[in-house]
């Protein structure tokens, strides 16, 4: 048995061949389900859009897309109470929607998400999201697609940021020490970029 490596700032690491594999699955697996159809994709701004912007692309069908921007309330973001920023631009009725979401971590923001969007009676709603840090949940979510599950550990990257930076970076990388990234952030960061 190997021991465990000693613990060192960078925890998971999800490079960008492994993510576009999954990506191309996910598409490939929506391409069947939505067949015939038009679905609408939604992506919630900011953290989802290199996601959705790829994943459109490993679609095969005439999809549509829309964004929302949201903000949390309360502390660490997780009151569950979130505020709409920017809405959807058009009405989604008798639409499928797709929610495309970076990361589900307590569950609260995308609870209150398919909440709002089924009072607008889309004739169908489901859930695709690239990371699922499950361990985390407080509220269950039906997701229908995912990418990862992954540990326990703050992820950045592919459009996943710390304090509105790192969006940009390639792969997805788990901080296990956000200190060390706010202190020394290209020595954590430059060999992902
Ligand atoms: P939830 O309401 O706890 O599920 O939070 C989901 C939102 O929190 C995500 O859409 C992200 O914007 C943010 N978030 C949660 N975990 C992470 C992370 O590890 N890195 C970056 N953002 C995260
Ligand atoms: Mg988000």
């Amino acid at each position: 048995m190997q021991e465990a490596a000693p613990p060192g700032p960078i925890g998971l690491v999800l490079e960008p061949e492994a993510i576009r594999e999954r990506v191309t699955d996910i598409g490939a697996q929506i391409t069947r389900d939505y067949a015939g159809r038009s679905p609408l994709l939604i992506g919630v701004l900011k953290g989802s859009v290199m996601f959705l912007a790829d994943l459109v692309r490993a679609i095969d069908l005439p999809v549509r897309v829309d964004f929302m921007a949201i903000s949390s309330y309360g502390e660490g973001g997780h009151s569950g109470v979130v505020r709409i920023l920017k809405d959807l631009s058009a009405s989604i009725e008798s639409d499928d929607v797709i929610l495309v979401e970076d990361i589900i971590d307590t569950g609260l923001t995308v609870t209150y998400l398919l909440a709002t969007l089924r009072a607008r009676q889309p004739r169908s709603l489901e859930v695709c999201a690239l990371l699922d840090k499950s361990v985390r949940r407080i509220i269950e979510v039906p997701i229908r697609y995912k990418g990862f599950d992954i540990p326990d550990e703050f992820v950045i990257g592919y459009g996943l940021d710390h304090q509105g930076r790192y969006r940009n970076i390639r792969s997805i990388i788990g901080i296990r020490d956000l200190d060390s990234l706010t202190e020394n952030p290209e020595a954590i960061v430059a060999p992902y970029v």
